[in-house]
């Protein structure tokens, strides 16, 4: 008896503090630290730079550039204001994500096709307008119209999904800092995307990595853009709230 109340304790004194959010990067090695933090090894680099060329490409017989409105390398991008996304936006319908974001602009102040969710360009203009904030903190709001959606969120979140019967909180609250699969377990923090996978060798969005998660404990994952995948990334960015953008990251 006496021995299980030990464990009891032992238990309750290491259970994670729910407070403190800690980025991916406190869970990696060495040498893939020095590859995110060095921008001449990160390999997510070339993404922020095939964005930068899609932000200043002026197209045949338009008017506009990205750059045109939001400045020469992204001049007149205010990182706080990135920093806030997903953003609720009642003109544009309520919560906006910031891939969202770039698409609408790309919509109506390109006056173009907008983009399938996950597309290339898309996640290569996000990648690239979200490295303008690196550094800057995490900053989403989370009371007046964002509270109702928030909880939403957060339902999601500790949903129980799949044939394996987990939620997304099983692993990146309960176990997080224990091994699984030879990967230590994290927060499951998105302060890093869209960010760099090294054992995929490509950049990925915070809502491709979701996709990745469902399937790995053998879950049907929902689809990009999807009114489930915006909540739970605006969760998930809450959860953030304090933590440096790091984008790129790279990631395992
Ligand atoms: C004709 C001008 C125009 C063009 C061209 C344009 N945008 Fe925008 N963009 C805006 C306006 C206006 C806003 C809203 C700013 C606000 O709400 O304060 C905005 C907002 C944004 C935001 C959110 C940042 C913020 O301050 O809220 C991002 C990111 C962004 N645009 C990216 C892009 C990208 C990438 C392109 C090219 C695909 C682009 N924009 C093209 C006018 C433009
Ligand atoms: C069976 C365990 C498991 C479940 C359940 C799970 N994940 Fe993950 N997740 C992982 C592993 C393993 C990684 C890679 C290592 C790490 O960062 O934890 C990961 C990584 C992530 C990352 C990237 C973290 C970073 O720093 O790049 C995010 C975000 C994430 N998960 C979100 C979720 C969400 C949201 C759910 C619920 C839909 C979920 N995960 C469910 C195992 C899980």
């Amino acid at each position: 008896m006496r021995a299980l109340l030990a464990v009891l304790l032992f238990v309750t004194l290491t259970l994670p503090a729910q407070a403190e959010p800690v980025s991916g990067y406190a869970f990696l090695d060495d040498s893939t630290r020095e590859m995110q933090d060095d921008e001449f090894s990160n390999p997510g680099m070339v993404t922020v730079d095939r964005g930068a060329e899609l932000f200043h490409e002026l197209r045949d017989s338009e008017v506009h550039s990205c750059s045109s409105c939001h400045g020469e390398n992204g001049a007149k991008i205010d990182a706080k204001a990135i920093a806030r996304y997903p953003v609720f936006n009642a003109n544009l319908g309520g919560l906006v994500t910031l891939q969202e974001r770039v698409n609408y602009c790309w919509e109506i102040n390109l006056d173009r096709f907008p983009l399938t969710p996950g597309n290339s360009q898309l996640i290569a203009l996000e990648t690239y307008v979200r490295h303008l904030a690196r550094g800057e903190k995490v900053n989403v709001q989370t009371d007046g119209e964002m509270a109702p959606l928030l909880a939403k969120g957060e339902a999601l979140y500790n949903t129980r999904f799949g044939q394996l019967d987990m939620a997304c909180q099983h692993c990146h609250v309960q176990h997080q800092g224990q091994m699984l699969r030879g990967q230590k377990l994290s927060q499951g923090q998105a302060n890093g995307f869209p960010e760099y996978r090294l054992g995929r060798g490509r950049i990925t969005s915070l809502q491709q990595r979701l996709t990745e998660c469902f399937v790995s404990f053998r879950a049907e994952p929902f689809e990009e853009g999807s009114p489930e995948y915006d909540l739970l990334e605006l969760y998930i960015m809450s959860r953030a709230n304090g933590l440096e953008i790091e984008t790129p990251a790279v990631r395992f």
